[in-house]
């Protein structure tokens, strides 16, 4: 037995399935050409991310949703399993001997798709769902249409048909998608989603009907012991469409509630299931399902516990589980089977080796950023992840030891430093790490320091720790100036100067008034009052609001644009919590707001030319950031081997600072 979290390594077994231990790699979709083919399999870039993660120790892999049928909504990218046939099996069988050599069990998903939370720009078909007149998702004014009983059927052969493909491709088993996250299966088992009047309405046994008529599907095409696992979620914390619950907000819940949860589970359990692989929410609750840097970690783990206690199967739970000791605590107090992890994975594919070695420290910890992995999932484009550039791209990206040692200068030590540093010397550069003050981290130690974020501490804590423990010669309070280069002599300089805050300037008045900004105001280098105003609603100003109501001060926004949070980057899910938290804490937003003039304690502005005044005490500017490129441009003579990264050659976020980092520095 393991020395470590004795609890996460046992074995577990999911009907025929045993599973060497209670790590599990949840589902997510890769449909991107990057990672996968049209016939649905992946690509060797695909298998590799995978083979990575069956090496870092877990014990079971969920791959990615996969479609059943392409008649009604699908993904455009990739046809049907059942219809890939052949080609899905040569395409995956590499995937599933691969991840078998290392002991490890693998599961595919199969999906009966969205229904109305179909993202329409990614998928093709009309919209359908599982009764008249649902509202989408992303454009509640399109409703969808109830599917008919002979066209569920479709599905359900779909199912037999892609299960036994799948089986051939020498998966262990299959997940279906889902009684989840508000996907198409779970419109049919929520009440307040389903007021159809056939059979497939109605009572639990009804609503669940489909369920059941899929994994009687399954088990005809692939044997009454073929392992068949539900994708499930407790419930649904919403309010009502498009309106989701906050952790500890009381609200009357209009999606799947605790006592029909109990009843749907046991039917679930009753009809063949042999594992609830659980979580909380839906697309109008999205945060619960892909919890971000607000949701508090282990935040699936109460509700659990609580269903676990109502069936025999096992039950695997996923948001955020963070900490092995936690995890295996859990399992121990019986609230669990066993910790499911997605983007704990993407993150850190060693999540599993790290706990039974007892490195916790060393496991690269998720920050639920979304920007590498969901973000760019639903903007079509290959999934990775912000703070691991490796991930999904494993052999290009792969660390090797380089041929040549060189002298490597970096400047700077923010993140993108930081990841160049850690990565230089992991190749056996010389690596000396210059940075000006007496910290490392950068902006990032600000955007950090808010109540809530404390993943994102332990990611600095974890990049200081990586580069410490390197060989690497870090040289604190020190500038670099072209004296100490022409001195040190390097052979490479990566300069990674980061950004400082964006001024606001011209506005009238603003002489008089002393305007904070954003990181003075986090890191408390200027005493912020009761009453404030912020002035920009970007990701910034209306996470340091909600730092701020928190610690019960009154805040209003301004934002020159029409909304807040208008960023390209920023995923759905994160967007709508923050948006959740500006209605529940009330928080007053003027958008299309120009300032006008400043006085001591007052901040005048228009919206629509009518002037409105704000009484304030604290006027704090969050209007972004500028890249910090004094120096580099200083650096011309030095040629082409001077290179600049991360925010001080692009302000964006904390993925174009490690993946700046890290695409440099596996060249040098
Ligand atoms: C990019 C991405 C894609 C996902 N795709 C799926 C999917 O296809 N099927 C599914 O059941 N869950 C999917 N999920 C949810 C994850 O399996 C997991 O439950 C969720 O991310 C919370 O766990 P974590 O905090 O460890 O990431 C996806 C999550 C992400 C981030």
């Amino acid at each position: 037995m393991a020395k470590n979290y004795e609890h996460i390594f046992q074995p577990m077994k999911i009907g025929s399935m045993v599973i060497k231990n209670r790590t599990v790699f949840t589902a997510m979709g890769i449909h991107s050409p990057g990672l996968s083919k049209s016939d649905g399999s992946y690509t060797q870039r695909g298998i590799e991310y995978f083979e990575e993660r069956a090496k870092g120790g877990t014990g079971l892999i969920i791959t990615g949703a996969m479609q059943v049928q392409n008649q009604f909504e699908a993904d455009a990218h990739s046809t049907s399993i059942g219809d890939a046939g052949d080609d899905y099996i040569k395409g995956m069988k590499p995937l599933t001997d691969a991840v078998h050599k290392y002991g490890c069990k693998i599961v595919t998903q199969l999906t009966a798709g969205t229904g109305r939370q179909a993202p329409f720009w990614l998928t093709t078909g009309e919209p359908i769902a599982s009764s008249d007149e649902l509202p989408n998702v992303w454009k509640p004014e399109v409703k969808h249409r109830a599917l008919k009983p002979d066209e569920i059927q479709v599905y359900i052969d779909g199912f037999r048909k892609g299960a036994k493909v799948a089986k051939d491709a020498g998966f262990d088993g299959i997940e279906v998608h889902a009684v989840h996250e508000g996907y198409l299966l779970d419109q049919f088992a929520i009440k307040n989603m389903n007021t159809r009047t056939d059979q497939y309405g109605g009572s639990v046994e009804n609503r669940l009907r489909f369920c059941k008529e899929i994994i009687d599907a399954i088990h005809d095409s692939c044997g009454e012991d073929y392992p068949v696992m539900m994708r499930y979620s407790v419930t649904s914390k919403m309010k009502n469409f498009n309106d989701g619950a906050l952790p500890g907000e009381e609200y009357i819940e209009f999606g799947r509630d605790y006592d029909d949860s109990v009843e749907v589970a046991q039917y679930l359990e009753k009809i063949g299931y042999a594992a609830l692989d659980v979580d909380n929410g839906t697309y109008d609750s999205w945060y619960w399902a892909h919890p971000p840097v607000y949701m508090p970690a282990y935040c699936n783990l109460d509700d659990a516990a609580f269903i676990k206690k109502y069936v025999n199967v096992p039950v695997i739970c996923a948001g955020k589980m963070e900490d092995p000791e936690v995890c295996d605590r859990a399992i121990a107090d019986g609230k669990m089977d066993a910790v499911g992890m997605a983007r704990m994975l993407l993150a850190d594919p060693e999540w599993t080796n790290k706990a039974e070695k007892g490195n916790v420290a060393d496991i690269r910890p998720c920050i639920g950023c979304h920007v590498g992995c969901l973000g760019r999932l639903f903007q079509g484009k290959d999934i990775g992840c912000a703070i691991n550039p490796q991930a999904c791209r494993e052999k290009e990206l792969a660390i090797k030891p380089t041929e040549k040692r060189k002298n490597i200068m970096i400047i700077g030590g923010g993140i993108a430093g930081m990841e160049a540093a850690r990565v230089s010397a992991l190749r056996g550069h010389s690596v000396d790490l210059y940075e000006a003050t007496g910290e490392l981290g950068g902006v990032f130690i600000a955007a950090s320091s808010m109540s809530f974020k404390e993943a994102d501490r332990n990611l600095i804590r974890w990049f200081i720790r990586q580069i410490e423990n390197a060989d690497i010669n870090i040289h604190m309070n020190t500038k670099v100036t072209k004296a100490l280069i022409d001195e040190k002599k390097p052979d490479e300089i990566i300069a990674a100067t980061g950004a400082a805050a964006r001024e606001l300037k011209g506005i009238p008045g603003i002489e008089n008034v002393d305007v904070i900004n954003a990181i003075d105001a986090l890191r408390g280098n200027k005493p912020v009052g009761d009453k404030v105003v912020i002035i920009g609603g970007g990701l910034t100003g209306i996470e340091l609001s909600y730092e701020l109501i928190l610690s019960g001060k009154k805040v209003e926004i301004l934002e020159m644009k029409n909304k807040v949070l208008d960023m390209p980057d920023l995923c759905a899910a994160n967007a709508q919590m923050l948006n959740q938290i500006i209605k529940y804490y009330n928080i007053p937003i003027h958008t299309s707001a120009s300032i006008t003039r400043l006085e001591d304690g007052k901040v005048f502005y228009t919206v629509d030319q009518k002037e409105h005044v704000i009484e304030t005490d604290t006027v704090i500017s969050s209007i972004g950031y500028i890249s910090n490129t004094a120096l580099y441009n200083s650096l011309s003579d030095y040629g082409d081997k001077v290179h600049l990264i991360g925010d001080s050659n692009n302000v964006s976020n904390l993925l174009n600072a490690t993946w700046s980092a890290a695409e440099l520095a596996v060249t040098l």
